[in-house]
């Protein structure tokens, strides 16, 4: 596998299936649904962390765009502890066309590749780590232009909830998650997890001048991240 991953080849998961996870997921239902409802019962536990541990990070946001926002449970907990802010779930169409919005909370199908949606804040929980970093600034450069769109007196701020590799307080189980971690998301799609330094990497790329770790419970951290 180490040969693998440092030479050109596809992913292990486009070799196998002749297609990327996410074209894969499109056309079977199966997967479709056995990934979106994993993702959206990780995300429960993940909801409440964040708006109990990080709610300062929400203060004067009016809008809220959760890009790959699968099922929408993050949005929906955010929606509920937020019922001033209007909150989209974006995410490809075979995963949301189906689905109902309520009150604060719609859905929206799209390419994050081609356009977001408008907030004055974006959220991206378990999304760039999925990705190259090439992928990954070109998402980034349309969350940018999503924050910054014509209407908002301010610029507005990207949300990143995901892996900081060698972050967290150093116990053995945390860091072999991320590694585990690390090696499923190059065998399944062609990202990786990250460090603060290649994180760091990233955002320049992208544009963005300034960005503030949160350190949470568990494996995974709360970036702020600022144009
Ligand atoms: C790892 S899941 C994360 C889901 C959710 N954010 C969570 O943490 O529960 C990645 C999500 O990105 C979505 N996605 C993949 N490619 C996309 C694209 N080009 N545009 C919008 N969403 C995309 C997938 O459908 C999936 O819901």
């Amino acid at each position: 596998m180490s040969t693998w991953f440092q030479n050109d080849e596809a992913t292990a998961f486009s070799v196998a299936h002749e297609k990327t996870f996410w074209e894969y997921a499109g056309q079977d239902p199966r997967l479709n649904n056995l990934f979106n409802e994993t993702m959206a019962s990780e995300s429960i536990l993940a909801s409440k962390l964040v708006v109990s541990k990080c709610k300062g990070i929400f203060d004067g946001v009016n809008s809220l765009v959760d890009v790959g926002g699968g099922l929408g449970t993050m949005a929906k907990g955010i929606a509920e502890a937020f019922p001033h802010m209007d909150c989209t779930v974006f995410d490809l169409p075979h995963v949301v066309s189906d689905l109902q919005g309520c009150k604060n909370l719609k859905y929206v199908a799209g390419d994050m590749f081609q356009a977001v949606p408008p907030a004055e804040a974006i959220l991206l929980k378990c999304i760039l780590h999925d990705w190259s970093d090439e992928d990954c600034v070109k998402i980034l450069k349309r969350c940018k232009q999503a924050i910054m769109s014509e209407g908002h007196q301010k610029a507005g701020k990207v949300i990143i909830i995901d892996m900081v590799r060698e972050n967290q307080n150093g116990d053995e189980r945390s860091i072999e998650t991320q590694l585990v971690f690390d090696l499923a998301m190059m065998v399944a799609v062609s990202g990786m997890e990250r460090n603060e330094k290649e994180w760091a990497k990233l955002f320049f790329d992208s544009g963005f001048l300034n960005y503030k770790i949160h350190t949470v419970p568990g494996t995974r951290a709360v970036i702020e991240l600022y144009p």
